[in-house]
C-alpha cells in the first residue's frame, strides 16, 4: 500500500533552519527512517517535497488512484493557502497533517491551519517522531 509523504516549502532546508525550533535532523534523514519503518509496517512510502504551491497541488492530485494515504506537512502554506486546502478537500483517502514544531506555542499566525478541519488527525510538536506516529496512524486507519 502506497503512502505519499509530502513536505512543503523550506522543509528541504531542515538542518539549516533554526535548530531550537526544528532540530538538526535533515529531511533526507527523516525520509530514510520513514521508508524503513513503512516497510516494517507493510507500507510503501513515496516522498515528495516542493517549495511551490502549484507543484504541491499537482502532487496532491497525483495521489488520486495512486496513494492509499497521505502524510503532509504543508509548512507555511498550511496557514494561508486556500488552493492547497481545496486540493486536500478533494481527497477521499486518509490524510494526516504533521508539523515538527508546536504551532500553537508559536506566533499567532501559525495557530490556524486551513487543512486541519479536513484531515483525519494532526500531529504537531513532536519533531521527526510526528511523521513516524502519522505512519502508525495511517496503518491503523487502513486496517
Ligand atoms: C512547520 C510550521 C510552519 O508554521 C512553518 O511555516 C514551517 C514548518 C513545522 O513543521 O513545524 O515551515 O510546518
Amino acid at each position: 500500500m502506497k503512502i505519499f509523504v509530502i513536505n512543503g516549502p523550506n522543509l528541504n532546508m531542515l538542518g539549516k533552519r533554526p535548530q531550537s525550533i526544528y532540530g538538526k535532523v535533515t529531511l533526507d534523514e527523516i525520509n530514510k527512517d520513514l521508508s524503513a519503518r513503512a516497510k516494517e509496517l507493510g507500507l510503501e512510502a513515496e516522498f515528495y517535497q516542493s517549495n511551490h504551491e502549484g507543484e504541491l497541488i499537482d502532487i496532491l492530485h497525483k495521489a488520486h488512484g495512486e496513494a492509499k494515504g497521505i502524510i503532509v506537512n504543508l509548512a507555511a502554506y498550511s496557514h494561508y493557502s486556500i488552493a492547497l486546502r481545496d486540493a486536500v478537500e478533494i481527497l477521499s483517502i486518509p490524510v494526516i497533517e504533521v508539523h515538527l514544531s508546536n504551532i500553537y506555542s508559536r506566533e499567532n499566525f501559525r495557530h490556524k491551519s486551513l487543512i486541519s478541519p479536513l484531515v483525519a488527525g494532526v500531529l504537531c510538536g513532536f519533531g521527526p517522531l510526528g511523521y513516524r506516529l502519522a505512519l502508525e496512524a495511517i496503518k491503523d486507519i487502513l486496517q
